[in-house]
């Protein structure tokens, strides 16, 4: 079903001719369905029949070269973004123009750096009460005894986290976005393994309800800058929002209002789920290994962390929830290895393959936190969050948030362990979740 695709096109360089990894032989649409419906299968055989590089042709991104070999992953993502963009199309058609998916080169790099104080180490100190705070919040019901589902639970807290770190204090506004969000974020998943119709709808259909939402969430972010800027605290305030208006480029220039509510969108789009559903996998993983489960418990209770943040790395890998990142060719070539590709082309770096590479990770289906434990986890092979200039802006949050749920849970709970069978992976359009919802049973402790 491969063929090998070294086109002789018009040399881009002077001396480097294109030159294309094999390619997978079926229409376009057949790969389409396959990548969008069981990815995860169909790349682990591509990959042990042609080798760690192969070319697709896919309906939404059309050429599109995915990687999973950890050398020419290293390049990709050492690769300048003047040289590699973003993918395309990516959720910037989401979040909107302003949101650091959508920027590229000069623009990104100065984005990043105007982003960086709200996720830097301080600033994520003083949102553990709030995620300490959430947690209690949510598991103050929690059945006592009886199987549930952690999955939704884990989703309120982090998307109340993220409401609340990002626009600080609880009011009205906050209220209409708790109830606005999780139906975006829903129609959001969908939508964005869909192609966009050339022409929107403007009333009926999935893209109108997004551009309903679109128009509450300015609205309501705009009167939240408003009060922000008329709040005699300001200065001291140190949610996103405020760090965000108080941010300055270079040139001494403040970010647009529209840019603000772009970028907010797509920190609480991109930060809630995706740590959500890690969290709901640390339940699954955790139910099926009593002996882990008795450490943490023993290290938690000596205030400890070591262990836990171990596991936490290895739910990450053995799990990965995010399985690509992409970027796009946009100089007149790239060197990739041996390869050479062209302007446009798409780059996929295969994230959760790279987690189950014997020479990375021996014995990879093994779930196993001893192996972080004294250990950094290694650049470029351990990739849950991407890598290079694009990587996860929300990595360092999302790692504190994950060990303030799991210790307090942990504090307060005893999570019954047994031999039930391994939850399947379920692939909810950008994540990928426990298909069972990552059920345990709990009990609090006395
Ligand atoms: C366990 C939780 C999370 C996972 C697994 C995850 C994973 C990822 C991945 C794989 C990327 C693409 C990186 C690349 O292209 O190299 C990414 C990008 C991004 N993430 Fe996360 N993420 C998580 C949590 C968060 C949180 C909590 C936030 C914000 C508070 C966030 C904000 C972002 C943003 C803004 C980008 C785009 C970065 C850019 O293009 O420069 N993420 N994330």
């Amino acid at each position: 079903m491969t063929e090998t695709a070294t086109v002789d096109k018009q040399a881009p360089s002077a001396d480097q001719p294109i030159k294309i990894p094999p390619a997978l032989g079926a229409p376009k649409v057949v790969q389409g369905l396959a990548f969008a419906s069981f990815r995860r299968l169909m790349l682990t055989k591509a990959y042990q029949r042609n080798g760690r590089v192969i070319e697709l042709n896919l309906p939404f991104f059309g050429r599109t070269v995915l990687v999973s070999d950890p050398g020419l992953i290293r390049t990709v993502f050492m690769a300048s973004t003047d040289d590699l963009t973003n993918v395309k199309p990516n959720l910037s058609r989401l979040f909107g123009p302003g949101s650091v998916f959508a920027l590229d080169r000069g623009e990104h790099r100065a984005r990043r750096k105007l982003l960086a104080p709200p996720f830097n180490g301080q600033s994520i100190k003083n949102y553990e009460k709030v995620i300490e705070e959430e947690t209690l919040r949510e598991s103050a019901n929690w059945p006592q005894g009886k199987e549930f589902r952690t999955l939704e639970p884990m989703n309120r807290i982090t998307l109340n986290v993220i409401l609340r770190t990002v626009f600080g204090a609880d009011g009205v506004e906050l209220d209409y976005l708790r109830e606005i969000v999780p139906p975006f974020a829903k129609l959001g998943s969908r939508l964005a393994t869909l192609p966009e119709p050339p022409l929107r709808p403007k009333r009926f259909g999935p893209w109108a309800r997004m551009d309903e939402f679109r128009r509450n969430f300015d609205r309501t972010v705009f009167t939240l800058i408003d009060k922000a800027e008329a709040d005699p605290r300001f200065d001291d305030r140190t949610d996103i929002l405020a760090l965000m208006m108080r941010s300055r480029y270079e040139d001494g220039s403040a970010m647009s209002r529209q840019d603000i509510a772009d970028e907010l969108l797509t920190l609480v789009g991109a930060g809630h789920e995706t740590t959500a559903s890690t969290l709901g996998w640390a339940f699954e993983r955790l139910r099926r290994h009593p002996d882990i489960m008795a450490k943490l418990v023993e290290e938690v209770d000596a205030d400890g962390s070591e262990l836990r943040q171990a596991t936490i790395l290895e739910i990450q890998r053995a799990r990965t929830v995010i399985d690509f990142a992409g970027r796009n060719v946009a100089a007149p070539s790239f060197q990739l290895g041996e390869w050479n590709l062209p302007k446009g082309h798409n780059i996929v770096i295969s994230l959760a393959d790279l987690h189950q590479n014997p020479e990375l990770f021996p014995d990879p289906k093994r779930f196993d936190p001893y192996r972080f434990v004294g250990n950094r986890p290694p650049a470029f092979a351990w990739v849950p969050f991407g890598g290079g200039t694009r990587r996860c802006l929300g990595a360092a949050f999302a790692n504190t948030e994950m060990d303030v749920v799991l210790r307090t849970i942990l504090r307060h709970f005893v999570i019954e362990t047994d031999d039930a069978r391994d939850e399947k992976l379920h692939f909810r359009g950008i994540a990928y979740t426990p298909k069972d919802g990552g059920r345990v049973v709990m009990h609090r402790r006395t």
